[in-house]
């Protein structure tokens, strides 16, 4: 199997983790294995655990690392790390990498049904289980998938795509992506049918991140990185879309957030210590010859963060 995945901000995310050649890290997010790879290329008696949920990338990656005895590959959602290290024997790590969504791979792969531009399943399960999207789509109330649609879509159109789609499955259920991609096409207003892009872009994007629970796993995962990393360990994230990149900024700034005394306060009585510190202040954009070489990166974003202990009353 060919896993064509272009990894983004490759190199800047390499370099952030600072990796030791003894070090232990966790890829929670393995993909096609190119950025397990440049870890695995810096470690000489060190450690890389890489994780994924989708089992097609875990067969690729267990295959490109066989043999390499700093490389351990285990099939799990990330949210699952902490479990998943200390069953491997690992308990603290230096390093942990997450590069979030979905793969170019899964993308390109038209029965894997995340792609509006080819006819197949709807199904959009990185982890080939569980409810697929043709799930949602033929058992939730219109209100449901409009939510869905305007949450994390951010679909102008939520509530006509949503009608439409409880209407037509009256008829019949719908299964395939072009199905779903023709009757969002045939409801978005004809403005928004002349824009570049697909118009069924959005509600595409909304329904995988719905069918992967993908920012309650991001969350969870988030936590799960940062309870593993030892003071001085690193957490670098790629993000893909404004809402899982505030998820990242938003819970990295609360574990950097030290005294929370009112500032009129003489001396500080709460004694909080940040448990973090930003390593760029404002995160990593792709530069311009990524963007011109990878178009794909456009709104990839990339934050880390340095540990500097684990509770914000330690001394
Ligand atoms: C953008 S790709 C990663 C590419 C990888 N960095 C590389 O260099 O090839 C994202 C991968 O993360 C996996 N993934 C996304 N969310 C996950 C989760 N919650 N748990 C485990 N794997 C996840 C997807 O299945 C996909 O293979
Ligand atoms: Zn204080």
């Amino acid at each position: 199997m060919e896993f064509s995945h272009i990894p983004v901000l490759f190199q800047e995310t390499i370099d952030s983790l600072q990796i030791r050649p003894d070090g232990v890290y966790v890829d929670g997010t393995a993909g096609g294995g190119g950025h397990s790879q440049a870890i695995l290329d810096k470690l000489t008696t060190g450690t890389l655990l890489s994780i994924d949920q989708d089992p097609d990338a875990v067969a690729v990656v267990t295959r490109r690392f066989a043999g390499n005895p700093c490389s351990l590959v285990r099939q799990a959602n990330f949210s699952q790390m902490a479990r998943v290290a200390r069953e491997a024997g690992i308990d603290r790590v230096d390093g942990v990498l997450l590069d979030i969504g979905v793969s170019s791979h899964q993308l390109d792969t038209p029965e894997r049904g995340f792609s509006y531009h080819s006819d197949a399943p709807l199904d959009m399960r990185m982890s080939q289980s569980g409810p697929t999207a043709a799930d949602l789509v033929n058992t939730l109330s219109w209100q449901e998938l409009a939510d869905i649609f305007r949450r994390y879509g951010e679909e102008k159109s939520a509530r006509s795509i949503a009608q439409a789609i409880v209407r037509a499955k009256e008829d019949k259920p719908i299964e395939t992506t072009l199905e779903l991609a023709e009757l969002v096409k045939a409801s978005v207003p004809a403005a928004v049918r002349r824009e570049p892009g697909h118009p069924a872009r959005k509600t595409f994007q909304a329904l995988r991140i719905a069918v992967n629970g993908e920012l309650d796993r991001l969350s969870e995962g988030l936590d799960a990185a940062f309870s593993l990393l030892r003071p001085g360990g690193r957490l670098a994230v790629i993000t893909f879309h404004s809402l899982e990149d505030r998820m990242v900024k938003q819970r990295m700034a609360a574990w950097c957030e030290g005294c929370t005394c009112p500032p009129d306060f003489p001396v500080c009585v709460c004694g909080k210590k940040p448990r973090a510190e930003l390593v760029y202040k404002k995160g990593l954009a792709p530069s311009e010859r990524e963007l011109e070489e990878n178009p794909r990166s456009r709104s990839a974003r990339l934050r880390v963060c340095v540990k500097l202990r684990d509770h914000a009353l330690d001394d």
